[in-house]
């Protein structure tokens, strides 16, 4: 099957054949191969789209993309948590080998101003579409790092990794960009210099009772110095949430900073002009554009128009919108004759959030029949996320493929259809998924799937070839909080390691064509597989061991911290503050630093 979309490529196909050329050699000729438009939503559930299932909610637009394309229902990130799984998304590759994890529960970039990121040395599909004369970009969140040794090397920016165009947060939305309740960072750190500013009060009061009393001999400058870091310390605390926002909550356009701190109210009218005006510029040549919502993560940040009318609170407005913002862009397309010659991708980084919540408000996604949420590295609802390819005329509309396919495989799918090559130095896991889109193959390639925590393999899916039987195999599984409750509620996300994690010998089986819910572990006793089940799983594990080597972990400690000369800063340090959206300068390449 070949796009059918310029009606010279068919000449081509056709003098191609007359040649003997094979239809797929033909696929390299430029005018066949299709423009890329990734979409991805931020924590967004599975659970919370119509064409999965869910009623109450409105998103029409995403629906009718599966409606005229194929929708996957068994599309796994390859972590349960941002950073990891975009950096697997980008690369092709389990986070676990580019080293975009941690060891020691920092679960994503914690800071601009850290020197983790996206090595330099691995190779994202932008890269390789670029070299092949495509016009790339990447409109929204990114939250792969920024910056090596100073603050402006960017080493780990979109444009170093094959991005022509940037527009967007190099960090991520979080509930600290507006003081919110539901804190990442702010609350925890309060707390800390809290903690902190008592125990230097308590010291400085010891010393000077004891001084008075003549209890304690000695100068009074142990007890002045005391007071004063007490003082900075109280200090601080009232401005560490100013100081997160402005650290984190800006918009660049490539290298350059435009507006810290963002304007919440005008970010989606202004993605929506960014990728309007990426489309226009680049629509005579092929184009891959990312656009990568900075919906539905909290803090919602949902413009008038959308506020208050879904039946789902604050988190279904904020869904709604997003729908509406896939619509706009879809009608993009559309305006500019290229929804035929375009392929669309739409999915999730990872499922939604069930700890995202406050005074029974839910803020979070919804994972549908899915057990868990966000941070669990094992269970479904963490990483089983929508999956929808739309490409009419070449994919078939309305097609529905249960196959396990992982969103690595958009790695290799869109290499091949830009006429790129996979690398050959280094492993890669994903898998082309076109023949399976287009019907060609009924099974997918992924016999096995990892699925990591960290750099903690907590469990295993099998796709066993046949009899068409699916088995998870859970190592590790998190201890919820309460017991039972499906979640870690009051704790931010679950952990991957440590005494607040499970681990089980023998391990938990499911049988997910059976049991999607993960409800009924099996046994020995339930299931006459199971040992058979459990050595064969154990040979792959051992098999994909033997494919790793180490790397530096990009997410410990030494490249998670911050670091007040890696911080990015539109006005001079520490004062970080400008606006210039309005201003023309900064839009076109002269503003470029
Ligand atoms: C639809 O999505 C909303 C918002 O996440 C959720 O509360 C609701 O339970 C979902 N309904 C169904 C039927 O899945
Ligand atoms: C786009 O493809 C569809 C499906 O093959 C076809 O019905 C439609 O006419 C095409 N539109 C254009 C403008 O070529
Ligand atoms: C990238 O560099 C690191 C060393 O910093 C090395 O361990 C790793 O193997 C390299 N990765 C690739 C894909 O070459
Ligand atoms: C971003 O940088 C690229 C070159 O790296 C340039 O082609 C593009 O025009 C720049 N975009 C803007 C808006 O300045």
């Amino acid at each position: 099957m070949l796009p059918r979309d310029h009606s010279w490529s068919w000449l081509a196909v056709t003098v191609g054949m007359l040649l003997g050329v094979r239809p797929s050699a033909c696929r390299d000729l430029s005018g066949g191969r299709p423009n890329i438009l990734l979409l991805m939503a931020d924590d967004f559930g599975i659970g919370d789209i119509g064409c999965y299932g869910n009623k109450t909610i409105r998103t029409p637009n995403i629906d009718r993309l599966a409606e005229d394309g194929v929708m996957l229902t068994q599309h796994v990130a390859a972590a349960s948590v941002c950073t990891p799984s975009r950096a697997a998304f980008l690369t092709g590759r389990y986070p676990l080998r580019s080293g975009m994890v941690s060891s020691n529960g920092y679960r994503v970039v914690q800071w601009t101003g850290a020197s983790g990121g996206l090595p330099t040395n691995e190779t994202t599909f932008a890269k390789i579409l670029k070299d092949r004369g495509y016009a790339t970009g990447l409109i929204g969140k990114w939250h792969l790092g920024l910056n090596c040794d100073s603050s402006d090397d960017h080493c780990h920016h979109p444009i170093s990794h094959g991005f022509d165009h940037f527009y967007g947060m190099p960090f991520s939305m979080m509930g600290d960009c507006i003081h919110w309740e539901l804190s990442e960072k702010r609350a925890g750190m309060e707390y800390k210099l809290h903690v902190c500013f008592q125990i230097m009060v308590f010291a400085a009061l010891t010393l000077t009772a004891g001084k008075l009393t003549h209890l304690t001999s000695g100068s009074w400058t142990p007890v002045i110095w005391l007071t004063i870091a007490a003082i900075l310390l109280s200090v601080t605390s009232c401005f560490i949430g100013v100081l997160i926002v402005h650290a984190d909550c800006f918009l660049m356009r490539n290298h350059t900073i435009t507006e810290q701190p963002m304007h919440f109210q005008r970010t989606t009218p202004l993605v929506l002009k960014e990728v309007s005006s990426f489309v226009q510029r680049n629509k005579h040549r092929p184009f891959l554009l990312f656009v990568s919502f900075l919906h539905v993560h909290t803090p919602l940040i949902t413009t008038e128009m959308f506020r208050g009318k879904s039946v789902h609170g604050l988190y279904g407005d904020n869904t709604e919108e997003m729908d509406w913002m896939v619509g706009q862009i879809l009608d993009t397309l559309d305006m500019e004759g290229l929804t035929n010659s375009t392929l669309v991708y739409f999915t999730s980084d990872h499922g939604g959030s069930l700890e995202a919540q406050l005074r029974n408000n839910q803020y979070g996604g919804w994972n549908g029949i899915y057990k868990g949420g966000k941070g669990m590295g094992g269970w479904e609802g963490g990483i089983r996320v929508p999956g929808i390819f739309r490409w009419p005329g070449v994919l078939p509309a309305g097609r529905v493929i249960h196959e396990p396919t992982s969103l690595m495989d958009v790695f290799p799918t869109v290499v091949q259809l830009g006429g790129g090559e996979v690398p050959q130095d280094r492993v890669i896991d994903g898998r082309d998924l076109l023949p399976l889109l287009l019907g060609t193959a009924q099974q997918s390639d992924h016999e096995f799937l990892m699925h990591y925590c960290e750099n903690f393999l907590h469990a295993v899916r099998w796709h066993q070839r046949h009899g068409g039987r699916l088995w998870k195999v859970h190592y590790t599984t998190p201890v919820f909080h309460p017991e039972g409750a499906g979640a870690c509620y009051g704790r931010g996300v679950c952990p991957c390691s440590g005494d607040r994690v499970a681990h089980h010998d023998p391990p938990l089986l499911f049988d997910l064509s059976r049991d999607p819910s993960e409800a009924h572990a099996l046994t020995p006793d339930t299931e006459p597989l199971f040992h058979q089940v459990m050595d064969t799983v154990a040979r792959a594990v051992e098999e994909h061991r033997r494919t790793l080597s180490p790397v530096p972990l990009q997410l410990d400690t030494q490249g998670n911290t911050w670091k007040p000369w890696l911080q990015p800063c539109c006005g001079r340090f520490p004062l970080c503050w400008c606006d210039r959206e309005d201003d023309p300068e900064s839009l076109s390449p002269v503003g470029e630093s």
